[in-house]
């Protein structure tokens, strides 16, 4: 078997990277020959109205983001991990909890921002901060659609800097939510593998509501409480996931925070030692071969 991992070009995160490296290492160590790709756009694209990729593989093995890219290699008929929706779905908080609603999963209450598509027209916020604080109470989290490690995430305690935030933020996507003080400081990372919650952590941060937050961010194994681990199959399942971290607000009953298609495993490897790239790397193996 042959697989593909294809990265983003402008990834350099040292961590990224050594995801990558302990992917190839458990592949190689089932027997699949894998290849490092850059995804620079011209790996699937358009010619002459069709589809034209180049890739000889029997998977590949996305750690992009670009959503296209994705689409257009599924339209050229090659199996991706995870598959090209469920990429779109987790890299919008929003949209994510949208495709969540409705199916008996707990998650905070969660109120789109308003499309900005013309920053220089007057915009009065007044009045959609008024409707927030009454809806949600303060403070408030104000996320951004795209985000990760804590940097686009932030508590606001009043109505004032509230509006303030959504000021600079007004061009891009971002919702607002509930807090769930409860779970301040605290939450549960767990990783769902081919339909599976199969090892989880604890994150605690006594300096910052968000756990996830560095430097002060502390992990520590957990037992994964059954209630858990089945609302987070339940999620992935919704969403379509081969592959994900999820984060878990400790309320009761717990919540739906994020759902990660992208998750970094190292810490969890490290915190557990769970062999998340052996399980993630049998999953595709085992997928490509039914598909064969
Ligand atoms: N509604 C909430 N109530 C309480 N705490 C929250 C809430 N939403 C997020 N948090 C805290 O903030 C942290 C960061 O939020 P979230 O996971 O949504 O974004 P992120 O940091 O961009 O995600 P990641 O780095 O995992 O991709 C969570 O791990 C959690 O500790
Ligand atoms: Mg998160």
């Amino acid at each position: 078997m042959k697989g593909t991992i294809l990265v983003n070009p402008y990834d350099a995160y040292p961590v990224q990277k050594r995801k990558v490296a302990r992917m190839v290492q458990e592949f190689d160590s089932l027997g699949v020959q894998i290849e490092v790709v850059e995804n620079d756009g011209f790996v699937a694209y358009i010619k002459d109205g069709d589809v034209k990729c180049a890739l000889q593989t029997d998977f590949v093995l996305y750690f992009d983001k670009d959503r296209i890219a994705a689409r257009l290699l599924e339209r050229a008929g090659i199996r991706v991990f995870n598959n090209a929706a469920a990429t779109e779905i987790c890299d919008d908080k929003m949209l994510t909890h949208t495709v969540l609603a409705n199916f008996g999963i707990p998650m905070p209450d969660t109120v789109a921002g308003p499309l900005c598509y013309n920053p220089k027209a007057a915009t009065n916020l007044d009045e959609y901060v008024c409707k927030a604080v009454k809806t949600l109470g303060l403070p408030v989290v104000v996320k951004e659609c795209h985000g990760s490690f804590g940097e686009q995430v932030c508590l606001c305690e009043e109505a004032k800097t509230l509006k303030d935030k959504l000021e600079e933020i007004k061009t891009k996507p971002y919702l607002l939510q509930r807090y769930e003080r409860e779970s301040g400081g605290r939450d549960m990372r767990v990783i769902v593998i081919g339909g599976k919650a199969v090892c989880a952590m604890l994150r605690t941060n006594d300096a910052d509501f968000r756990s996830n937050a560095a430097p002060q961010s502390r992990c520590e194994k957990a037992d994964l409480p059954q209630e858990i681990a089945a609302l987070c199959e339940k999620a992935a399942r919704i969403v379509g996931l081969d592959y994900c971290g999820v984060d878990v607000l400790l309320t009761d009953p717990p919540k739906i925070c994020e759902l990660n298609s992208n998750a970094m495993f190292e810490k969890m490897e490290t915190t557990t030692n769970f062999n998340v790239a052996r399980a993630y790397a049998q999953h595709i193996v085992e997928c490509v071969n039914k598909r064969r």
